[in-house]
């Protein structure tokens, strides 16, 4: 077991490397069970997700080649099973794009879910489902396992989708892509990973148009065949560096970033009194004045992005006035309210609103980690606060974020990752 110990207060300055996309990642490993030979995907992120992704390939029988840290070679032309019921599957919840590309790939899929969500609430698959049976695909569900089956190829179909989802587009995207005739998605998700995902599989010979609108066409073709594509930077982990440096203060270049899916992040950030300067693929965030408060609602892209909702949330503990936070995506996204009131923050949490009192300061606390972005908050919170904060479960901090504790120590934060063994899986002395 791991954790971070951070003695905050201390200004950022410097610059960082943003890494490749996390969402574009996991959608990209499995639409390599699509391509005919071998996939190169360069800027891929070194991260816990990727790990267990490229395992479960593995497993499966695909051949996975390291090419260098950032860059893997798939070779999918082994895999002969189409079930995928793995332990590790349960712990990774894009697993499920599995199911897209093995229907779509195999006419047949059998994938064991995730289970509820770490953020507390529910993570529904019924669009996915709509989908699939759209497409010609009879779809149960038992034991915790989703079998999906077509007779013969997937058949293109108009599909609209009822709540705008990232994972129902994706999943749809995989198992059109060689259908038999066109696919229509309507009431698409516009995220940046789904343009990402579908100029992938057209470089590998696909033929989708419209992603990154909310209409996406797939003409399903006969074959993909291998070649190498490089993934895109990761909007949320750039935000997540833009966020601490407006929260701890100083100036940080964050670097390797498409300053166009940053916007909603950036103009919140104006408002809040910070600058941001928008070079070509950087972005400078400089705080020196007290941070204002703002309003923030977040929504599908090009909204304002659930993923950011923790971290903006714990600099605004920190801003001047009442800020009004609503969760327009997730029911239950602000598990980790509790722990920003342990170092002094004023957080009122109903439903899917937050209210924030901003304060002067917050104090240092032991805090836990509940998922992946409250983790990154955590992070944040223990930068800006004055004294120690030690934060557990960066597990999930790590499925997500490459170096955290490297990037930001070479912007001077005093972070570190020490081991610390779990007191709770030792045994009681009688
Ligand atoms: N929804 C349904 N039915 C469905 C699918 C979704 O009702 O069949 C609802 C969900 O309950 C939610 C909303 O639609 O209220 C949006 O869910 P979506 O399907 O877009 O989420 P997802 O695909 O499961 C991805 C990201 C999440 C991110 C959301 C929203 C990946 C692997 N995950 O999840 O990222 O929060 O989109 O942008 O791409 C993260 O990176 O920390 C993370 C949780």
């Amino acid at each position: 077991m791991t954790k971070y110990i951070i003695q905050g207060g201390k200004p950022l300055y410097g610059e960082l490397e943003v890494s490749g996309a996390k969402n574009a990642a996991v959608a990209i490993i499995p639409a390599a069970l699509l391509v005919d030979g071998t996939c190169r995907i360069e800027n891929i992120p070194r991260i816990s997700d990727v790990t267990m992704l490229l395992g479960i390939l593995k497993q499966m029988g695909a051949r996975v080649g390291v090419v260098n840290k950032n860059t893997v070679d798939i070779d999918c032309s082994r895999v002969s099973g189409t079930r995928a019921t793995f332990d590790d599957m349960r712990r990774i919840r894009a697993s499920y794009y599995l199911l897209g590309a093995l229907l779509g790939r195999y006419g047949s899929a059998s994938v064991a879910m995730p289970g509820g969500c770490n953020f507390g609430g529910i993570r529904p698959i019924d669009q996915h489902i709509k989908g699939f049976t759209a497409m010609g695909a009879s779809v149960s569900v038992k034991n915790g396992i989703v079998t999906a089956e077509t007779a013969g190829r997937a058949a293109g179909a108009v599909v609209y989708i009822d709540v705008v989802s990232v994972g129902a587009t994706i999943n749809i995207m995989l198992s059109a892509a060689l259908a038999e005739g066109r696919t229509v998605i309507e009431n698409a998700a516009k995220e940046p990973h789904i343009v990402d995902l579908a100029n992938f599989l057209n470089s590998m010979g696909a033929d989708i148009k419209g992603a990154g609108t909310n209409v996406i066409k797939i003409n399903g073709v006969q074959r993909l065949s291998g070649g190498s594509y490089s993934i895109i930077p990761d909007q949320i982990e750039a935000g997540t560096y833009m966020v601490a440096a407006a929260g701890a203060g100083g100036s940080v270049a964050v670097k390797n970033v498409i300053p166009k899916h940053l916007v909603s992040i950036s103009g919140k950030l104006r408002e809040m009194g910070v600058d941001v300067y928008e070079g070509e693929d950087a972005v400078v965030v400089t705080r020196e004045a007290p941070l204002r408060r703002t309003n923030i609602k977040t929504q599908p892209y090009p909204g304002f992005p659930t993923d950011m909702q923790p971290q903006i949330s714990t600099i605004l503990c920190l801003a001047r006035g009442t800020s009004v936070v609503t969760e327009g995506v997730w029911d239950n996204r602000f598990r980790y309210a509790g722990e920003l009131v342990k170092m002094g923050g004023v957080i009122q949490v109903s439903g899917r609103t937050a209210i924030i009192e901003g304060v002067p300061a917050l104090t240092g606390a032991p805090l836990r980690s509940c998922d992946l972005r409250a983790g990154a908050a955590m992070v944040i919170a223990g930068l800006c606060a004055g004294g120690v904060t030690e934060i557990e479960g960066v597990e999930y901090i790590e499925r997500g974020y490459e170096d955290i504790v490297g990037k930001l120590r070479g912007l001077g934060a005093d972070i570190r990752s020490v081991y610390a063994p779990d007191k709770r899986s030792l045994p009681i002395r009688a």
